[in-house]
């Protein structure tokens, strides 16, 4: 079932996430199920729960291909419960990022170049990678919003924060949110 995603401007989308404490559950694979055929619908390269109004920690990301993000690697299909991030250096990198939750929007963001992600997947198995590049910041957007964290917060030069259409005219309209 695809969900309705919340925008920014919603209180849901500022609380901070409660910790799943279930695992393996039918409520969870539907939940899960539906995240990510509402992520497909929409072309994200990911999405929270908080985004549907579901106040967990919980966040799905990954694709082969994404018209969103036609030039950013591959990041694997994953789902992610009760995330700790672990930055692995100092050093940041700044780059473009959209948000279904901002719609028509691309700001630069910076976040850590290089990090580990720890928690567990939907049936408790646990999770630990060390990523970098657009796998590393997928997972920083993400896990923001369990935090109540919308990208443009972290944008350091508002100069840099403006509209898909305007910003990159080549993109495609029909596949940018
Ligand atoms: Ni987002």
């Amino acid at each position: 079932m695809i969900h309705e995603i919340l925008k920014m401007g919603d209180a849901r989308l500022l609380r901070i996430a409660e910790p799943v404490s279930q695992f393996n559950t039918p409520e969870l694979s539907k939940l899960v199920a539906d995240m990510f055929e509402t992520m497909a619908a929409a072309n994200g390269a990911g999405l929270a729960a908080p985004q549907i109004g579901v106040n967990l920690q919980l966040v799905i990301f990954g694709f082969k291909s994404n018209p969103r993000y036609p030039d950013a690697p591959n990041v694997p299909e994953t789902v992610l419960l009760n995330p700790v991030l672990t930055p692995l250096s100092e050093e940041v990198d700044e780059a473009w990022e959209g948000c279904l939750s901002v719609p028509g929007l691309r700001g630069l963001v910076p976040r850590w170049s290089k990090l580990r992600y720890e928690g567990v997947d939907q049936f408790g198995a646990v999770i630990s990678r060390e990523v970098d590049g657009f796998h590393a910041r997928v997972v920083q957007h993400e896990c923001d919003h369990l935090n109540g964290i919308l990208y443009p917060v972290r944008i350091r030069d508002l100069s840099q924060f403006g509209y898909t259409e305007v910003l990159f005219p080549e993109m495609d309209p029909n596949q940018d949110d």
